[in-house]
């Protein structure tokens, strides 16, 4: 109980427009699903290896009859919302039937550019400092048709691969129709080195967690600068001292959703390399399930905040804690980069909503700069632009629309990892469970035009389907009736 998704707040008012700010996202759940607690079978169904395609023309029809309903009678808040920051760029409401689109229709790389597959995830000899490309992408071409605020074009980074897997996801990819959304070279992660005046301009057309807009440079200086060691700049940061196990570096990535309840998967996930995790990840009393081990933990300060006060009730008590934990800002205002300072530096936030609070609190006092990282946003755009480019971004929401937080720790992931698991996440049987593996009773998901779930899904199925990941199904796509 206790998990007062939908608290009804309030509307507020934009130029003519009546903005309804809807709880959602709260934490944004990448995960979520309605449901009963259905047979325990089956697993990991064997990928298929016909085209993405086929399949997701069904996926596609389901998710049109499984429109989301209606907008609730009372306009409700995300607890986020309600926290200091009211923030009339965050306007949340329930998606429209627009939500058709689909990972096919969303790659013009695919059709337009040239192929560059041979150049994708090549290993760089050297370092080469940073440089930004456009490397070759139909958008630039596309000119006039493509908005300014999609930024495809990206920071580069040489950086060569932490394995030689030979069956490892950059192997396959480019066996695969996903190539063409691949980008080498755009850095997963942002750092002290990052931060320059002229990188500064370039981001700070972008705002959220695309870009740097509206963070002033001496706050990115600031802050970032804690971010120095190479441990702030892989993912992965300590394989070489666990790459005698295996050649291939093999990621668990558990979403939080209700297909996990009763599965039993906890085993399997703890035996992974790395294990990710994200928002109100509860751990104690589900181990079975979940498992027990977290190596890397992905939050934004807002969805931290929220899932703190949601799902307390629940048996949330804060990110997880342990000497292999990593914690994985998503920044999507300033607040992330002061929380993330105060951490790195021990001392309390200096402003903003988490002003005086002891970030032990959160990340437990042993917390050291080596054990905290920064998506870059440059990464979270190729994201959006590339993986997850919903219609929403041809809406008047298209600035608070961005992959979940989920998503991004999948996809980061997939970016970084030789195999990726992935248990918790939607599938299209979602209304089959509930929204979180630890709810009680059965909760719905709900749909929310800052994040498009239904798209995030049938990028999974099609992640699945090519070999990319294995995603944790009761059913397979296509089977269920
Ligand atoms: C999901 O629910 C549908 C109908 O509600 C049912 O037909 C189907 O068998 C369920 N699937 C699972 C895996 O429980
Ligand atoms: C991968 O193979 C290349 C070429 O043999 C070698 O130079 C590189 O060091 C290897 N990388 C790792 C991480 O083993
Ligand atoms: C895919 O990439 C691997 C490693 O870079 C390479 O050995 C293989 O030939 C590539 N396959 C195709 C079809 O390009
Ligand atoms: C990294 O930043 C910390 C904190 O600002 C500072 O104490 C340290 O000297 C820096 N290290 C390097 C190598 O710049």
């Amino acid at each position: 109980m206790a998990l007062q998704r939908r608290l009804a707040l309030g509307a507020l008012t934009g130029g003519s427009l009546l903005l309804v700010y809807i709880l959602c996202v709260n934490l944004e759940s990448p995960l979520s699903w309605p449901a009963a607690p259905p047979k325990q079978s089956h697993g990991f169904t064997q990928a298929r290896s016909s085209s993405s395609r086929d399949s997701a023309e069904p996926l596609d029809r389901q998710s049109n009859r499984d429109q989301c309903s209606p907008p609730p009678p009372t306009p409700t808040l995300p607890p986020g919302l309600s926290s200091g920051t009211m923030e009339p760029e965050h306007p949340l409401t329930p998606t429209p039937e627009t939500q058709t689109a689909t990972a096919a229709e969303h790659t013009p790389a695919e059709n337009n550019a040239p192929d560059n597959s041979k150049s994708r995830f090549k290993s760089g000899v050297e370092e080469t400092g940073s440089r930004v490309v456009n490397q070759g992408l139909g958008l630039q071409d596309a000119g006039p048709t493509e908005p300014p605020f999609i930024g495809d074009k990206y920071m580069s980074e040489d950086v060569p691969p932490q394995t030689n897997c030979s069956d490892g996801i950059r192997r396959r990819v480019n066996q695969t129709a996903l190539i063409g959304r691949f980008l080498e070279g755009v850095p997963v992660l942002q750092w002290a080195g990052h931060v320059t005046r002229e990188q500064h301009q370039r981001l700070s057309r972008y705002p959220g967690a695309h870009g740097w807009g509206g963070i002033e440079y001496k706050t990115l200086v600031e802050t970032l600068s804690v971010l120095n060691s190479s441990a702030n700049r892989w993912l992965l940061d300590d394989w070489t001292e666990r790459r005698t196990t295996s050649e291939c570096i093999r990621c668990a990535v558990v979403g939080n959703g209700g297909i996990l309840k009763d599965s039993k998967n906890g085993k399997d996930i703890d035996g992974h390399h790395y294990v990710f995790r994200t928002n109100g990840a509860i751990i104690e009393g589900f181990e079975q399930d979940v498992g027990s081990r977290t190596t890397h933990y992905t939050f934004s300060t807002n969805t931290l905040m929220n899932s703190m006060r949601s799902y307390a009730g629940a048996g949330y008590k804060g990110p997880p804690m342990s000497e292999e934990t990593r914690y994985v800002f998503l920044p999507d205002h300033d607040r992330d980069y002061l929380l993330m300072k105060a951490a790195a530096t021990h001392t309390r936030v200096e402003r903003g909503p988490e002003k005086g609070k002891d970030p032990a609190k959160y990340f437990g006092q042993d917390v050291s700069a080596e054990k905290l990282k920064m998506y870059h946003p440059d990464f979270i755009r190729y994201l959006r632009n590339r993986f997850l480019r919903s219609k929403a971004l041809k809406t008047r929401y298209k600035d608070i629309y961005r992959p979940s937080t989920g998503a991004v720790m999948l996809l980061a992931a997939l970016h970084t990892c030789d195999q990726v698991s992935a248990y918790g996440f939607m599938t299209p049987d979602f209304k089959n469970y509930s929204d979180h593996y630890y709810e009680k009773s059965y909760h719905p998901v709900g749909f929310f035009i800052n994040h498009d779930l239904r798209m995030e899904m049938s990028l999974w199925q099609e992640l699945h389907q090519a070999g990319l990941i294995r995603l944790y199904m009761h059913e397979e796509v296509g089977n269920h009736k």
